[in-house]
């Protein structure tokens, strides 16, 4: 591992599962971590325990709400006036929602938490992210994308709603900005990488809002591994100088892996790109 003293990292979702063990591991290497989380008291909470088990105390709490675009908005101009570098950041946070919820901004809860939350933020900070480089950018996708079906004239599926199915799309359409993000950075020295944690035992699902997959979680616990080996690939991404230049690829176990063939398709890229940055008001060039 390479030293990580004078990084400034970014995890979101950073006060539970994944993003707390990852938060862990890279406040233990020395690095300045930055837990964007939604609740002050659960990132407060998580905070504490990463100081006092790592040492280090330039763990800080940013408050972000990751489904919505205007608190994106003001969390990125915040933090770039706070840490004016950014080194790594890791779009960790997600959930997955059973019933249909559209957020105050017109967008289904869904895919703007683990889709279109990942694309913004990465947007907005990508100046930063430019300006510090050698930089990273860590996205969090999920072995059910290959179950995702992607219809451009439905994004916000509208027409047909199951939340499993509107999760694992939109963690397709994480991997296909992942892919197509890396493309367009190709040059620049921010690399984009995506990665497959594993089958974890988190606080995933148990909000869903249905007593069914609650259940279900709890059920399929013996079968998960625990956060911390489920963060290793993160911390591996974010850290590791063995990957220092890989760019565009997906990860499982520290480990490139390939991934659905519908993913690499360049040209559907292309136009989930365009048809985001339209729904974000982002121009897209
Ligand atoms: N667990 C698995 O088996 C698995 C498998 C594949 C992929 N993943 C992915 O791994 C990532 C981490 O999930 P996890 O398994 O560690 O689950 P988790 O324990 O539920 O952690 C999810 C994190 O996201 C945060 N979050 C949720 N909604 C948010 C919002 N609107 N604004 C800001 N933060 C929000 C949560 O905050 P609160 O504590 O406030 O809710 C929490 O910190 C997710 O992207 C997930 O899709 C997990």
């Amino acid at each position: 591992m390479n030293e990580m003293n004078a990084k400034v990292c970014i995890v979101t979702g950073g006060n539970s599962g994944i993003g707390k063990e990852t938060a862990l591991g890279l406040a233990r290497m020395g690095a300045t971590v930055v837990l964007v989380v939604r609740d002050q008291e659960r990132g407060e909470k998580a905070k504490a325990e990463i100081v006092s088990q790592s040492g280090n105390k330039s763990v800080n709490v940013m408050i972000c709400d990751l489904s919505s675009m205007s608190s994106i908005r003001r969390f990125a101009g915040e933090f770039k006036l706070k840490y004016g570098r950014l080194d790594v950041l890791i779009n960790n946070a997600g959930a997955v929602f059973n019933k249909r919820e559209v957020t105050p901004e017109g967008f289904e809860r869904t895919l703007a938490l683990n889709y279109l939350g990942s694309f913004l933020l990465t947007h907005e900070l990508l100046g930063l992210l430019k300006a510090s480089v050698p930089s990273r950018v860590i996205n969090l996708s999920s072995g059910l994308a290959k179950n995702g079906k992607i219809d451009l004239d439905d994004l916000q599926s509208e027409r047909n709603y199951a939340g499993m199915k509107v999760y694992s799309k939109a963690k397709l359409m994480v991997m296909m900005f992942t892919y197509q993000l890396a493309r367009r950075l190709e040059g620049t020295g921010v690399t984009v990488n995506v990665l497959m944690p594993g089958f974890v035992a988190t606080n995933l699902g148990k909000n869903s809002g249905s007593l069914r997959s609650s259940i279900m979680f709890k059920m399929v616990r013996p079968m998960q591994i625990s956060p911390k080996k489920g963060a290793e690939t993160s911390v591996y991404l974010a850290s590791s100088d063995e990957i220092k230049s890989t760019t565009g690829m997906c990860f499982a176990k520290k480990k490139e892996t390939t991934t659905c063939p519908i993913s690499y398709d360049e040209e559907l890229q292309e136009r989930l790109w365009d048809k985001t940055a339209r729904m974000l008001g982002l121009a897209s060039e």
